[in-house]
C-alpha cells in the first residue's frame, strides 16, 4: 500500500528520500568500478547463478522481505541487463514497492543478496547506492512543492556539487560559477524531459500533475545514474500524458543508454516499451518473459482477474 520506507533512516532527506543528499563517501567511487572488476563482484552471487549475474546491471537473489507476520516478498529472483526497460506489473499490495525499496536500499532483504554493477549493495545506504549511479522516483510524488522546478532539480544535482562548506558559506566565485552551472544543467534536464521553459522557475507545486512527474524524472537524472527506477510514473496521466511519457522513457533508454526499471500498472506502457515484464502476486514472482507472452500467462491473468469472481 504505502511507499512510505518505516525504517532506515530516510526521514533524514526528506521528501526526496534515498535520492536526497549523497555524500562523496570513499565507497562511492568504487561504484564506478567496471563491472566484473571488483574482486567480491558477479561471482559472489552465488554458485550456478554467475552466468546471469555476469552481465546484469542489477541481479536479486533469493530477495525476501518480511515485516512481522507478513512476508512482503518471498525468494524473489531478479536480473535487470544494461540498456534494457524492464517492467514489473501485479495487483497492490503484491509486493513491487517494497522490492523498489530493497534496491534502492530504503529496505534491507530478511535475506538473499542484491548485486548493482558487479558489488553487492545488499546493505548498502541509500546515498551509497545513489552515487554508485541507481536512481529513482517515488509512487507519491515527492517534490519540495515550495521550490521551483529547476530547485528540486538541483536537489537531485547535490552530489555533484564540489564547491565545499567554505566556498558555500562564502559564495566564492568558483562556487558561484558552479551554481549558475548547476542551474543551467537543471533546465537542460527539465527541457529533455519535456517541460517546457516558462514552467522552469514556477513552484513545483504549481505544474500539472504530469509535469510534476516529470521533473521527479529530471530529479532522478541530476545524479547521472546508469539505473533509473520508476515507480508507477504513468499514474493519474491521462492516455495522451501517458503516451508521452512512454516516448520519453524510450528516448531515455536510447539516448542515454540507460537501463529502466519501472512499475506500472498502465498496461498500455508496459506493452509499448517493456523488453521484459516480471508479474508479482502476493510477494512471489509469478511469471516472467516477453510483454505478449507475459499477458497471456494464465497466471497474469487469474491474478488480476481471479480475485473478482
Ligand atoms: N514498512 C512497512 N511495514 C509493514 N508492512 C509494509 C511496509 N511496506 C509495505 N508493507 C506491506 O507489504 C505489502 C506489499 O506492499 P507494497 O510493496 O507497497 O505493494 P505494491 O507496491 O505491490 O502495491 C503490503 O501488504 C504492505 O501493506
Ligand atoms: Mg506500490
Amino acid at each position: 500500500m504505502s511507499d512510505q520506507p518505516s525504517e532506515n533512516t530516510e526521514a533524514a532527506g526528506g521528501m526526496t528520500g534515498g535520492e536526497g543528499a549523497p555524500r562523496p563517501a570513499a565507497d562511492a567511487t568504487t561504484g564506478a568500478a567496471p563491472q566484473g572488476a571488483g574482486t567480491g563482484g558477479a561471482t559472489a552471487v552465488g554458485a550456478g547463478t554467475t552466468e546471469v549475474a555476469d552481465d546484469a546491471l542489477l541481479a536479486a537473489l533469493g530477495v525476501s522481505k518480511r515485516f512481522g507476520g507478513l512476508q512482503a516478498i518471498a525468494e524473489v529472483d531478479f536480473v535487470v541487463r544494461p540498456n534494457a526497460i524492464a517492467a514489473i506489473i501485479g495487483p497492490n499490495g503484491a509486493g513491487k514497492t517494497t522490492f523498489f525499496n530493497m534496491l534502492t536500499g530504503l529496505y534491507k532483504p530478511s535475506s538473499g543478496s542484491i548485486t548493482f554493477r558487479g558489488q553487492d549493495v545488499s546493505r548498502a545506504r541509500p546515498d551509497v547506492i545513489s552515487a554508485m549511479g541507481m536512481s529513482r522516483t517515488f509512487q507519491n510524488i515527492r517534490l519540495f512543492g515550495t521550490m521551483t522546478a529547476v530547485e528540486n532539480v538541483l536537489v537531485g544535482a547535490h552530489a555533484r556539487m564540489k564547491g565545499g562548506v567554505v566556498g558555500s558559506i562564502f559564495r566564492t566565485p568558483k562556487v558561484r560559477a558552479e551554481e549558475k552551472a548547476g542551474r543551467d544543467r537543471a533546465r537542460e534536464l527539465l527541457t529533455e524531459v519535456g517541460i517546457d521553459t516558462r514552467w522552469h522557475d514556477h513552484l513545483a507545486i504549481n505544474l500539472s500533475y504530469g509535469d510534476q512527474r516529470r521533473v521527479e524524472i529530471a530529479r532522478a537524472l541530476a545524479s547521472d545514474p546508469s539505473l533509473l527506477l520508476l515507480d508507477e510514473p504513468a499514474a493519474g496521466m491521462n492516455p495522451s500524458e501517458s503516451d508521452a511519457l512512454s516516448a520519453l522513457i524510450r528516448r531515455l533508454r536510447d539516448d542515454r543508454g540507460l537501463a529502466i526499471l519501472l512499475i506500472e500498472h498502465d498496461m498500455k506502457v508496459v506493452m509499448n516499451i517493456s523488453d521484459r515484464v516480471t508479474v508479482f502476486d502476493h510477494g512471489e514472482k509469478i511469471a516472467e518473459g516477453e510483454p505478449l507472452a507475459v499477458r497471456a500467462d494464465p497466471r497474469v491473468v487469474e491474478a488480476y482477474l481471479g480475485k473478482q469472481g
